[in-house]
């Protein structure tokens, strides 16, 4: 079966080999898919077993979102009120979510984050990495993590959010049980291992430990780095090779420095509707790419500190804060999230790519920038097929 997206006014492949700019854009064309792939860009009207028209639109990768919390139970939105007025975001506030998620039955974990991962379909998202980490134990890390891979095969364990009230004071005994019983459990079950290094969360040594064992089973690590303050994040998990530093808000040169060089080229993830929500500092990205460093953006959808799906916010945000260039936070949310992934085949649109597009309301991608807060992705299609 073919389906044709024909008189795209705009559209943005991501490759310079197949369009203009650093975004590859080209003008009026139609994208022809066949099954899950792009096949081809051709001339407008060519023909094919279904057709959208886009009536001159722009049509954008679909986003590629590398960080979320989407499997939980409860509501947070008091939190949030409270820290609108004034009270400071602090990692003590997930153990509110685990209480609510240990509660809750699969089928309503299911239902949840089915839910979620449509809303974010709905915002232009085509791929999407999920984590566990409100559940803390054995079983109920091993329990998020199937319900995440009944949407994603980018399932993160992330055991280590937070020490569980069971474990208060004992840090090491529950990292301990995160290094054995816990991943010998889970390994088969997620592709990536995941921890917060922070105050009031786990340390570096604490950190170390957990991305060690789970690289000893042969898989993929990432780290909440800098996320509320200055501290050993980043450069840890430069030295660890993973694959992505995440939230990065607070930089140091020496941490800018070590993205930059970074032998298995840590991405650098910009989750800047966490710092929207959490009233931090937005970092200052420029910074980061000016050094050299590859960057990538994401929603961070979770209960707590980024309740959003909304890719266009973080594009939105990390433009007129950040000092990206429109072109910049485009690629990041694009082929950023997939280099953080590592999964170099998603987030353009040329021959051979997954069939992964938006069609947007508006005549250019510039528009997601220009007209906050509004729903300018019309149309998701997803692996070749209308979302
Ligand atoms: O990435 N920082 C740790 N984890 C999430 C917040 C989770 C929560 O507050 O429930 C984050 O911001």
């Amino acid at each position: 079966m073919t389906l044709v997206i024909d008189n795209i006014g705009l559209l943005v492949t991501n490759s310079d080999e197949h369009g203009d700019g650093v975004l590859g854009v080209r003008r009026d064309v139609a994208l022809v898919i066949h099954g899950e792939t792009v096949q081809a860009i051709e001339p407008c009207g060519v023909a094919g077993d279904t057709r959208i028209d886009a009536a001159g639109r722009c049509v954008i990768p679909g986003f590629v979102d590398s960080h979320t919390h989407l499997v939980f139970a409860g509501d947070r939105g008091d939190e949030f009120v409270a820290r609108m007025a004034g009270a400071p975001y602090q990692a003590g506030g997930i153990l509110t979510t685990v209480a609510a998620t240990r509660g809750a039955s699969t089928a309503e974990l299911q239902r949840g984050v089915a839910a979620r991962r449509a809303e974010a379909r709905r915002n232009g998202i085509t791929s999407i990495e999920i984590k566990s980490g409100y559940g803390l134990t054995v079983d109920d890390e091993h329990r998020l993590l199937e319900v995440a891979a009944g949407e994603t095969a980018d399932t993160t364990l992330l055991a280590a959010h937070v020490v569980p009230p069971e474990f208060a004071g004992r840090a090491d005994d529950y990292v301990e049980l995160i290094c054995g019983e816990m991943l010998d459990a889970v390994a088969g079950t997620c592709r990536w291992v995941d921890a917060f290094c922070e105050q009031g969360a786990f340390d570096a040594d604490q950190c170390r430990a957990v991305l060690t064992a789970a690289a000893a089973r042969g898989l993929g690590t990432r780290l909440h780095a800098n996320q509320l303050g200055h501290g050993p994040g980043v450069q840890l998990a430069v030295e660890l090779g993973c694959a992505s530093a995440d939230h990065c808000t607070y930089l140091s040169d020496a941490d800018i420095e070590a993205l930059a060089a970074s032998p298995n080229r840590t991405v650098a993830t910009f989750l800047p509707a966490t710092d929207f929500s959490t009233r931090q500092p937005y970092p200052d990205a420029r910074r980061v790419i000016d050094a050299g460093a590859t960057v990538a953006l994401a929603t961070n959808c979770n209960p707590g500190s980024s309740y959003t799906s909304s890719m266009a916010f973080c594009i939105a945000l990390a433009v007129r804060d950040m000092r990206m260039t429109i072109e910049e936070a485009m690629r990041a949310a694009t082929v950023g999230g997939a280099a953080a992934l590592q999964r170099p085949e998603l987030g353009r649109l040329v021959p051979g790519s997954p069939a992964d597009a938006a069609v947007l309301d508006a005549p250019s991608y510039t528009h997601l920038v220009y007209r906050p807060g509004m729903q300018l992705v019309a149309l998701t299609v997803e692996r070749g097929v209308i979302a």
